[in-house]
């Protein structure tokens, strides 16, 4: 096929469309070649140490963003930031031409990464790795291991121990554990199912000890609780406070008095609904825990020992009362699946492991099916209400909000009080107010389609029995069941394009990432246009291809052209009767589809959220009423708090509200001191975020220097490095930077290095030699512990980030890959984004925001004509009250009374009528 043949062409058009849709994109391609021979599309790697690595040559950096990106080249981090119009205003270069090199540039790098991430960093837990990394690997599609097997509840359903296929009900709608979303592979993705991995299963649980050269990366110095998580969390964690008997610890002041303050690190474009939000999501994705709690074993989780002068001595009591931590606290040990030794298989002249020495179960559905709301098994389900009234509806009371979890109802005895949810632990008012904004949206779903219902009751819904195909569905018949179900399938749709769309646009707040998450939700180019067609038929070929590697590369490169969702449902002759038009538009890659550790890693994301919430009333919102401690709405404690309250006041509130920055020295006070009832240990208490670091290492996450470079990304070669070069030196910004260096040598320290040993496989220097102890250092030298750095330190450690991303490159890094594959893995996304499933409403509900298309007359950093967001659409259906706020609002994420200025600004100043909020005080 011609297309898999010139990547240079391919990538130049694509690059030039995705800037300016695909009616223009070829008037754009001789700006392009004006770079001419400079303009570096270098061929995709081959090998794992020949990748990209997000650096491109000075010739390139010079074509894509002048004398600013080659000064770039010399640090670690990916060279597309410096790029023209990738930043603010100041980043745009006089010549609008330069500025479509810059993005495209960016883009273009973005897109290398995704194919080598998609080539490079999938590994499945579950027994399929050695078929994967053999030859045509890549593109099986159906594995033994994702049979149900005998004695599952569907296993005759599916086919038995016969070819298994998901058929009838199982396919109709998203099944409540997530099994047949693959008709062809039942299990996947479903509860219980084994975490994957983004990182050589070699590389993992360094402490272990199982593989030679981990050994040699550490050097014997690190262990489960070494360097001492909670000193870590003391010395690097911690909000300074100005004054701190106004924070309390995080408690603020009695009668929540607004005189409390505690101090955080604020980012002016992200609001702490963004916090709640991405909480929220996780709840959906993925948990450790099973009913909100852990093995039954305890384990120390340290407060015990800190470097001195380079030396591991015991915490005298005196130091640890000094630091805060508390020796006694003690947590449940993470339940692990298999922690008997990996299988090994031959992979060429070498061995491998074929999965990671310890595994462990997403106890809930991998899919993006909205199970934190409706559940994921039978125990949880029972806490999901249904209203009697109308089944098809969700149980809210008289005033919209959810019931409490009934006594009976499966829970933990610390959620009691709680309002009642699928995932309901670690509760707070932020989750309070997305489960009842999407119990409400849920419910006006229901109730358009009832009225649909109601005035044409004899035509046709859209809808199809995959058991009789043939049968008109009318909207007469549907049954509160099944409206129950497809409301499910578009509220978790809603979601998912919320997230991509909305969520994501404001944590990477730039024009590259604009670019790229439109287009994996809408594609580069309008939906009815030609070239679309053609681009998603030839993706949909090179999902059949038998040349492996091509099929892969050029799948993830041309579907940025139709987009990701949808891919596949266009198909003109697409049948429900044809199992592979129903699941033709998923693409697993050659690796079946879980979250891996490293993604629970990088959210983490705890110091997004503040110690106090500034809580205002729709009736004047720019008056601070309380501050009210995020600790006190904790578990049980939301629901009074909400009720009393009121969705549309808190949504006010956290919607004006700044959150954290992801940062070190920015963790929430409240958070290292939580009191748990259902903790045995003396304390009662757990520092969540020392415990973020223990599970990371529980769960065998590699060390930040090795996870990055297993993911393609520079490797750092000492502490210095996390200093942002751009500062002026003396500057004080790039003295506290320069502080946190200190500390961070302070608590992992130095060894004198060996040049003999080498450290990695994943990478090699430049000059093609190993990487080994010394990084570049004389043999014999002194150098950091910098491959002792726990990954969930070194990416809060990054300064230097891309304009407007509130998250470190290495995390995005792991978000590149997996927020596709979710998308691409999911049939509801792709292929079953059908009215056969979701109804003609629900189709266009999802497709139009709500029952119809409302358009936002503004423009948006120069994107016009566009539909108004996602989530706002749905906060004014669910919450009205707020329609006023929301009338100056582009984006539910972005702080409600920031003006949002001139192209990507990131300047904290009051939009106009909001002068009096005393949020711009501050
Ligand atoms: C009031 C707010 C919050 C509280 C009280 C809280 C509490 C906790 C606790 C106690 C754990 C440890 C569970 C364990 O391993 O035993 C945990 C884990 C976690 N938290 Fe939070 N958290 C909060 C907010 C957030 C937010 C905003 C995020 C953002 C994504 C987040 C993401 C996570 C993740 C990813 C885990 C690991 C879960 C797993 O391994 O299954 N949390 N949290």
């Amino acid at each position: 096929m011609r297309f898999l043949v010139d990547s240079r062409r391919i990538l130049a058009l694509l690059s030039a469309a995705l800037s300016i849709g695909c009616g223009r994109a070829l008037d754009n391609l001789p700006d392009l070649a004006s770079c001419g021979t400079e303009l570096d599309v270098r061929p995709f790697a081959q090998t794992r140490d020949q990748r990209f690595l997000g650096k491109v040559t000075d010739a390139t950096a010079r074509c894509r963003g002048g004398g600013n990106a080659v000064a770039g080249r010399e640090v670690p981090w990916t060279d597309w930031q410096n790029y023209w119009a990738t930043g603010n205003e100041s980043s745009k270069a006089w010549w609008a031409t330069k500025n479509l090199r810059g993005v495209n540039g960016a883009l273009v790098d973005l897109e290398y990464e995704r194919v080598e991430l998609i080539r490079f960093n999938l590994f499945d837990n579950s027994g399929t790795y050695p078929a994967y990394a053999g030859i045509g690997g890549p593109v099986i599609k159906t594995w033994p291991a994702m049979r149900l097997p005998l004695g599952h509840p569907n296993f005759r359903d599916v086919g038995g121990s016969g070819e298994q296929l998901c058929k009838g009900q199982l396919i109709r709608a998203r099944t409540l554990t997530g099994i047949c979303n693959d008709i062809r592979n039942p299990l996947m993705g479903s509860t219980g199912t084994l975490f994957a991995r983004n990182v050589e299963f070699e590389s993992t649980f360094p402490e272990l000890g199982v593989d030679s050269i981990a050994r040699n990366r550490h050097g014997g110095r690190t262990t489960l609780l070494i360097p001492d998580p909670q000193v870590i969390s003391r010395k690097l964690f911690t909000r300074a406070q100005s004054d701190s008997s106004a924070c309390n610890d995080g408690f603020g002041k009695p009668g929540f008095a607004v005189d409390a303050n505690c101090d955080y690190q604020k980012a002016p474009f992200f609001n702490v609904l963004a916090a709640f939000w991405i909480q929220f999501m996780t709840h959906d994705w993925f948990s450790h825990l099973e009913e909100g709690k852990n093995h039954s074993t305890y384990m120390a989780v340290g407060c015990a020992s800190q470097k001195v002068a380079n030396v591991e001595r015991p915490l005298s009591q005196a130091e640890a009362a000094k630091l805060g931590c508390r020796p006694n606290d003690g947590i449940d040990r993470s339940f692990v699946a298999d922690s008997s030794a990996a299988p090994t298989f031959a992979d060429g002249p070498n061995r491998r492991m074929s999965r990671a020495s310890r595994v462990f179960r997403n106890t809930n559905t991998a899919w993006w099916d909205a199970s934190q709301l409706y559940g994921f098994d039978e125990r949880s389900r029972r806490r999901v209400k249904r209203d009697p009234a109308d089944r098809a509806r969700l149980l809210l009371d008289a005033q919209g909000f959810l019931p409490p979890l009934a006594p009976d109802d499966p829970m933990l005895p610390d959620w009691a009080g709680q309002e009642a949810a699928g995932s309901p632990d670690n509760w707070n008012i932020g989750l309070s107010f997305f489960h009842n904004v999407f119990a409400r949206e849920h419910n006006q779903f229901v109730d358009a389609f009832r009225r649909q219902q109601a005035s044409t009751p004899e035509a046709d819904c859209g809808l199809r029995d995959p058991a009789n195909p043939d049968r008109i569905i009318k909207y007469s018949d549907v049954s509160p069941d099944e409206l129950f179900e497809v409301a499910r399938l578009v509220v978790a749709a809603e979601i998912a394009k919320i997230h991509t769309t909305e969520w994501t646009t404001q944590l990477l707040y730039d024009e590259p990432l604009y670019r790229a998450m439109n287009s994996n939700w809408h594609g580069v180019f309008t939906t009815d246009n030609a070239l679309t067609k053609a681009l998603a038929t030839v993706v949909s070929s090179l999902g059949g291809s038998s040349d492996p590697s091509r099929a892969n590369t050029w799948y993830s490169v041309l579907a940025s052209g139709p987009g990701i969702f949808g891919l596949g449902s266009n198909k003109s002759d697409w049948s429900i009767k044809n199992p592979d038009d129903v699941n033709g538009g998923i693409n697993h890659f050659g690796s079946p589809f879980n979250f891996p550790e490293e993604f629970v890693s990088v959210y983490r994301l705890h110091p997004l959220v503040p110690d106090l919430i500034e809580y205002r009333e729709v009736a004047a919102p720019d008056v601070i009423r309380n501050k009210i401690p995020v600790v006190e709405t904790f578990r049980a404690r939301s629901t009074p708090l909400m009720h009393q309250r009121g969705v549309a006041n808190w949504g006010l509130s956290m919607g004006r509200q700044r959150l954290g920055t992801l940062a070190l020295q920015n963790s929430p006070r409240f958070l290292q001191n939580l009191a748990m009832d259902r903790l045995t240990s003396p304390t009662r208490k757990i520092d969540v975020v020392a415990l973020d670091i223990v599970r990371d290492r529980e769960h065998g996450v590699p060390r930040f220097n090795e996870f990055r470079r297993q993911y393609g990304l520079r490797q750092l070669t000492s502490f210095d490095d996390f200093v942002d070069s751009r500062l002026a030196s003396g500057s004080a910004e790039r003295k506290r930077h320069e502080q946190l260096v200190a500390t961070l040598r302070e608590v992992y320290g130095q060894h004198k290095c060996d040049a003999r040993k080498i450290i990695t496989t994943s990478q090699r220097n430049e000059d093609g030699t190993p990487i080994n102890d010394c990084l570049g250092h004389p043999d014999g030298s002194m150098v950091d512990n910098i491959e002792d750095l726990d990954t969930a330190v070194g990416y809060l450690a990054e300064t230097t980030r891309p304009h407007g991303f509130a998250i470190s490159e290495t995390q995005f890094v792991v978000f590149i890959l997996n927020a596709s594959r979710r998308l691409f893995s999911d049939r509801f996304f792709t292929s079953s984004f059908r009215p056969e499933f979701y109804s003609t409403l629900g189709v266009s509900w999802v497709n139009n925001n709500g029952p119809s298309v409302m358009l936002d007359p503004r423009d948006d950093n120069g994107h016009s004509n566009k539909p108004v967001s996602p989530l706002k659409r749905v906060l004014l259906r669910v919450a009205p009250e707020l329609s006023g706020e929301l009338s100056n609002v582009v984006n539910a994420f972005d702080p409600w009374a920031r003006d949002r200025g001139a192209y990507y600004s990131l300047d904290w100043k009051p939009r106009k009528g909001a002068e009096n909020d005393p949020a711009f005080k501050r």
